[in-house]
Parts: C-alpha cells; sequence; structure tokens
C-alpha cells in the first residue's frame, strides 16, 4: 500500500473515501481510548484515527500514549463528529515505538503548555510541537520562495565557500579555523603562531559574509545569489543576533542602488506573499498565537495588528525610502530624543543608528518599512561606493517593524583606486584581497547587491520574539548543545 502523508491525504480525501490506506505518525492525544489524534509533522492538522477497541489487543491499546509512534493501516471515512473532515477506522495498529513513560514526564512531550525556555532546552525535541512544527515549516516555505524568486529572475545560485581567508565585512568578528593541537603550536621566529605550517598553510576562519566572492562570480554571471550559513563571534547576547545563521546575499552586475533597493523590495514581498499563499494553516496557528501573547503585554507595548493582517500590509504597503541625512534630522527633532528617552541620544550627522532609533523611524514615525541609504562613509564597510559628496556611501538598510535590519547592502565601490584608497585608509589587507582587486582590473563594472539575515524574515513571518526559535538548533554565546 502506497505511503501518504496526513497532509496529501487530507488534501485529497475525496479520492481516499472508503478505500484502505496506511499512514504514519506520532500520537498527540488518545481520548477515551478510542480516539487518536495522529500527527506526521506534514500538517499542523492532526488525523482522526477510531479504535474499536474490542478488535485490539488489549496491551496493544494500553501501550499507546501520547508521544508513542504508530503505523495505521484502515478505512478513510467521512467523520461524524465535528473538528475533522475524514478520519481513520483503524484495521491494524502496528506501535513503532512506545515511551519510557517515567523519562516522558521530564520531557516537553508531557502534554502541557512549556515555555520557550524550556522547549529551547530540548531543541530535539521541539520538532513535535505544533507551535515548532508550524515554525519550520515556514521556514522551509521562506527558503523555497527564496530560491523560487531568483530563478524566476535569471539569477544563478551559486555557493560560496564556508572557509575563507578573507573578512568580507572587514570587522574582525571571525571564528578561526585550525587544524593545529592547540597545546604545541609551531612558532615563527618572531614568536607569533606560524599559520603557514597549519592545514590551508595560512590563517583562515569561517565566513562571515560570501559577498566577496559573489561579486567575483557576478563579474561574469551577471546575477547570482549565495544562500549559505554564515558566522559571527561578535557578543551579541540580543533577540536578533545568532552566532550562526543563514544568509542570502544576491550579487548583480551592471545595477545602482536604485535598482538595488528595487530587488530588495520585490523580493521581501515575493517571499512575503508566498508564504501568505502556501502556509495559511500553520499562519493561522501562528496568528493566534501572537494575539494570545499580545494580550500578555502592557497595552503600549501590544501590536497594533494581527500577525497576518500585518503581512498582507506589508506586501501591499511602498516601502519608504529616507536618506541616513533625513533619519538624523527626523531622530535629532524626536520627543524620545528630546526627553533623553534614547539609550544613545542622536546629536550629530555620523551617529551610527542603534536599534532604538531603527525602530523609532519604522514603528513611530513613518509606521512602515523604511529603507535608509547614503549612510556615512565611516560607519559602513570599506566595499560600498563612495558618493559624489566624498562622505556619503550608496549603502542601504532595510528596516522592518518589530524587527529593525533585516536587509543590509550597497551599491560597490567598482573604481579600483578610489577602492584602494579606502581599503589603506580603513586597514583592510590589499595583498590579501589581490583577487578581489582583480575583478576592478579587468572589465569593472558598476554592481549592487545585499544580505538578507535569512532568521530574522522568518521572526517577521511568524511572530516569533527570539530568533532562538526560528532556526532549529541555535549557536549563541555560550550555547552549541546538540
Ligand atoms: O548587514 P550585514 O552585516 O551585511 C553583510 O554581511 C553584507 N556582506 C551583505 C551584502 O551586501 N551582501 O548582514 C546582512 C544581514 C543583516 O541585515 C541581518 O539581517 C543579518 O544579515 N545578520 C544577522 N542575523 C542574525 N544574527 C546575526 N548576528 C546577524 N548579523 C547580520
Ligand atoms: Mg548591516
Amino acid at each position: 500500500m502506497k505511503k501518504m502523508t496526513i497532509r496529501a491525504l487530507l488534501d485529497e480525501y475525496r479520492k481516499y473515501l472508503h478505500h484502505d490506506i496506511t499512514v504514519n505518525g506520532w500520537v498527540r492525544a488518545f481520548r477515551s481510548n478510542r480516539f487518536i489524534a495522529l500527527n506526521d509533522g506534514s500538517t499542523i492538522n492532526n488525523l482522526q484515527i477510531v479504535v474499536d477497541f474490542e478488535n485490539f489487543d488489549e496491551s496493544l491499546i494500553k501501550n499507546i500514549s501520547t508521544a508513542s509512534s504508530l503505523k495505521i493501516t484502515g478505512e478513510v471515512v467521512e467523520s461524524q463528529g465535528s473538528g475533522q473532515t475524514i478520519e481513520i477506522i483503524a484495521k491494524k495498529i502496528e506501535i513503532l515505538g512506545d515511551n519510557d513513560t517515567e523519562e516522558l514526564q521530564h520531557t516537553i512531550l508531557q502534554p502541557k503548555k512549556h515555555s520557550l525556555e524550556k522547549l529551547r532546552e530540548q531543541a530535539h525535541l521541539r520538532f513535535r510541537t505544533n507551535l515548532f512544527g508550524a515554525v519550520f515549516r515556514v521556514r522551509n516555505a521562506v527558503s523555497f520562495a527564496i530560491h523560487s524568486f531568483f530563478n524566476e529572475r535569471d539569477f544563478f545560485y551559486v555557493n560560496t565557500p564556508v572557509i575563507t581567508g578573507a573578512d568580507a565585512e572587514g570587522a574582525g568578528e571571525m571564528f578561526g579555523v585550525t587544524n593545529f593541537d592547540l597545546n604545541s603550536l609551531p612558532k615563527t621566529e618572531d614568536d607569533k603562531v606560524d599559520f603557514a605550517e597549519d592545514f590551508f598553510g595560512r590563517k583562515t576562519n569561517l565566513t562571515v559574509s560570501g559577498q566577496l566572492e559573489a561579486e567575483a562570480a557576478a563579474m561574469g554571471l551577471g546575477r547570482v545569489y549565495t544562500f549559505g550559513p554564515t558566522f559571527r563571534a561578535e557578543n551579541s547576547n540580543t533577540t536578533r543576533h545568532l552566532a550562526e545563521f543563514w544568509m542570502v546575499e544576491p550579487e548583480v552586475a551592471f545595477n545602482n542602488l536604485e535598482d538595488n533597493i528595487d530587488l530588495a523590495e520585490d523580493f521581501l514581498k515575493y517571499v512575503i506573499q508566498y508564504v501568505l499563499d502556501h502556509c495559511k494553516d500553520d499562519l493561522a496557528f501562528l496568528d493566534k498565537r501572537f494575539e494570545e501573547e499580545q494580550k500578555t503585554k502592557p497595552q503600549k507595548d501590544r501590536a497594533t495588528q494581527g500577525l497576518i493582517e500585518k503581512l498582507e500590509t506589508v506586501v501591499k504597503q511602498r516601502f519608504k525610502r529616507v536618506s541616513y541625512t533625513e533619519a538624523i534630522d527626523i531622530l535629532r527633532d524626536s520627543k524620545e530624543n528630546k526627553k533623553g528617552k534614547f539609550q544613545y541620544l542622536i546629536d550629530e550627522w555620523g551617529a551610527d543608528l542603534q536599534s532604538e532609533h531603527e525602530r523609532y523611524l519604522v514603528e513611530k514615525h513613518f509606521e512602515s518599512p523604511v529603507v535608509l541609504f547614503d549612510y556615512p562613509a565611516k560607519i559602513k564597510a570599506f566595499y560600498m561606493r563612495l558618493n559624489e559628496d566624498g562622505k556619503t556611501v550608496a549603502a542601504m538598510d532595510v528596516l522592518f517593524p518589530g524587527i529593525g535590519e533585516i536587509i543590509g547592502g550597497s551599491q560597490r565601490e567598482e573604481r579600483l583606486s578610489v577602492l584602494k584608497n579606502k581599503m589603506a585608509e580603513m586597514g583592510v589587507d590589499g595583498e590579501e584581497l589581490w583577487w578581489y582587486l582583480d575583478t576592478r582590473r579587468f572589465g569593472s563594472v558598476p554592481h549592487a547587491g545585499f544580505g538578507l539575515g535569512l532568521e530574522r524574515l522568518v521572526l517577521f513571518v511568524t511572530g516569533m520574539t527570539n530568533i532562538r526559535d526560528v532556526i532549529p538548533f541555535p549557536r549563541t554565546p555560550g550555547n552549541a548543545e546538540f
């Protein structure tokens, strides 16, 4: 008999009415020794199995409990009860795995409400919950939509290295990669660690971004994107930062800053619309959770819109495009700034924006996603294109409600001499990046790209609040369990 998922069965149940089928899954609940709610992870919806206990061994029935896994064959019938369209009249039940009931008491599989912190401690089991099933199915849909967006627009998916010698952001927040025995490090004559002796014959690290390699690829393939894990050794213990996160980085030859902003806006809207169209059941569940969570907050901190409503608004809204200079004026004149409510007060042009400022602009001032552009050169990375004013660069950040920065990008400096000067000024080693400079030596062209933090987008579309809850096994300072 053909194996099928519960999602496929529920979607096309008419095809199977009064036929025998086989399903596998985990017991979510077993009521009155008669009704099993079975879930196989394919959908948030459980399948109801009706068990006539006279037809089965008593010992078998006794061994079925929440969390045990079953293989069931039975007839598909229209359901008598409310709450489901069909149910399965069990003819054969096989227990694939029963429970250590004593140990089960200490796990999150115990059917009651558990805190998100507790669920995080048992991240290996949280896939079994309604909430995390929904979150990870939505995460999957987001990833799929990302590939489909770029594929429809003639972009090529390129894989950039995870282990690299380059510091793409020039920010030095990298995890080193070494094969040395740390207890006996080879030294050079001046008593430094001799990386020439290491596996790669040089110092290497985990990538912070695939951008520089993606730029090289775009200088031949035209439109490319990377989508892979990136690593940052920044000690930020916030609800928005991970030490290991997934980044999507398109890079496009012949694009300028405005093209880049258009692409980012289209891209975000496409992915969000895809989730609205394809994740209805999961979103309905997340929407309800979101609403319930709002009720636990003080009135002033509550969201003004429901989750689905918020997503629908964002795809319809035109994102506000505001220069850094305008933003500084708005922030400087804001009540928050004048009354000293910001932790970091804004007094002059050139200040780096903190997330409190980004969120003020998005949530209070514009009440819309905001794209900030033309930032001071001093607070941005070396590769961003210098504007004619000589003090700003063609950078862009997309800021989202409840999230802050979701995308960061720029038009790139394609002029070799300007780039070299900038690198020297910012202390970025031109010898190490000889290959990057080569892309400006032979047929250099204007180009632009950006990076989207996948988890920040998943946070936004699921309405979750902690980034640790939208990646299966989060890595943060002090945490690398599993
Ligand atoms: O702004 P960032 O640092 O930009 C870059 O790395 C560029 N090389 C991208 C490019 O132009 N190709 O990072 C891009 C995005 C941020 O906007 C944010 O969404 C996410 O990556 N991000 C993080 N997400 C989770 N945890 C962290 N520690 C993150 N750091 C950045
Ligand atoms: Mg950034």
